[in-house]
């Protein structure tokens, strides 16, 4: 799976969650959507841009936790 990011790419700058720990917490505990990353490690429960674009309407974020998670989903069903 390519994100065209490097891995310590922080994707939640409220709580300093990068993609690697985010690809890391949504295989290892198999989560499917967004609210459940939230659950699991509290990525997108504060400012919420993190969580996809079009909550972050002016792109304030590089990446989001619904791009990565849709990738990470069709690689699993690939
Ligand atoms: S950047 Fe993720 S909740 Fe603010």
């Amino acid at each position: 799976m390519d994100f065209n990011f490097e891995d310590d790419t922080e994707v939640c700058t409220c709580w300093s969650i990068t993609l690697e720990q985010l690809k890391k917490d949504i295989l290892e505990n198999n989560l499917s959507s967004i609210d459940e990353i939230t659950d699991f490690n509290d990525a997108g429960s504060l400012c919420g841009l993190c969580r996809s674009t079009e909550e972050d309407e002016d792109c304030d974020r590089v990446l989001h936790l619904s791009e990565i998670l849709k990738v990470i989903l069709e690689s699993k069903n690939s």
